[in-house]
């Protein structure tokens, strides 16, 4: 008698290939260990990337870079099921402070590279009538927050791009979303409150939670995502954020 196959686990992402752009930050490598930990062959694409089974080293930049370390990731890994998009930069100062040479760095690193890697993917994902892909927005992509303006247009953006190609591709069985994290306790964060230490009180009493999220807490919202249980979402942006964008 065959042994009787293993149940499945509550994500079934065991042996998934997942693609993490950005998985050398520190939001993608603590995503690339939680897909690791779930069972998954994950490969990294960022500008020096240390970790994954398959790592593809690219600046992101622009168009031919991005379908060149696309298709570099799903060569060598076989085809895709999950593609995390998480590449991101942010330098927070008045709208008047940015050159128009800032400004374009923005949309072409955390825009247009959100575009051209996940547009790669589609037509794999399309052919095999599965896939997940999941954006990272910010709450800056909603509220009106000061300080970050070509950044939070960027993720705006983000949101509008997920829904258009989550709705092209709801039939194909390729779900789309993103999601918005508000204030973690990561380097970006840091950064800005070595800056500006007086800060960190006020911005702790602006989240009903009275904290900053911890890392993991991004990583289950994005592996449900990328998981079969979450086969009838898409086209969401899922705030992970201790209630900031509810008051
Ligand atoms: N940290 C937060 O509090 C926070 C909050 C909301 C949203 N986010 C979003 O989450 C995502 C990850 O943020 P993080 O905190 O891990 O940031 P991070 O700076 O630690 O990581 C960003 C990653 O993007 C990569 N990257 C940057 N430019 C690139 C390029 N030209 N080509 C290839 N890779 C490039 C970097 O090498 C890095 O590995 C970003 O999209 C960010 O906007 C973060």
């Amino acid at each position: 008698m065959p042994e009787p196959a293993a149940p499945e686990s509550y994500l079934g992402l065991e042996g998934q290939r997942v693609i993490v752009a950005g998985g050398s930050g520190t939001i993608g490598r603590a995503l690339v260990e939680g897909f690791e930990a779930a069972g998954a062959t994950v490969a990294v694409v960022d500008l020096d990337p240390q970790d994954g089974s398959v790592r593809v080293a690219a600046d992101l930049g622009d168009a031919d870079a991005c379908r060149r370390a696309m298709g570099e990731a799903t060569d060598q890994l076989g085809g895709v099921d999950v593609f995390v998009h998480a590449v991101g930069i942010n330098d927070r100062r008045p709208i008047e402070a940015y050159t128009s040479a800032d400004w374009e760095r923005f949309i072409a690193i955390n825009l247009s590279s959100a575009f051209f890697t996940a547009q790669a993917v589609l037509p794999l994902m399309r052919a095999q009538e599965h896939g997940r892909i999941v954006f990272f927005s910010s709450v800056a992509g909603r509220s009106g927050h000061k300080e970050h303006g070509p950044y939070a247009a960027t993720k705006g953006a983000i949101n509008q791009l997920m829904r258009v190609m989550a709705h092209e591709h709801a039939a194909d069985g390729v779900t789309v979303n993103a999601v918005a994290p508000g204030y973690m306790d990561t380097a970006l964060t840091q950064a800005y409150l070595d800056a500006h230490p007086e800060r960190r009180e006020a911005l702790i009493q602006l989240i009903p939670a009275r904290r900053f999220g911890q890392l993991q807490e991004v990583v289950g919202p994005v592996l449900f995502l990328a998981s079969r249980q979450a086969s009838f979402v898409t086209g969401q942006v899922l705030y992970i954020d201790g209630g900031r964008t509810v008051v």
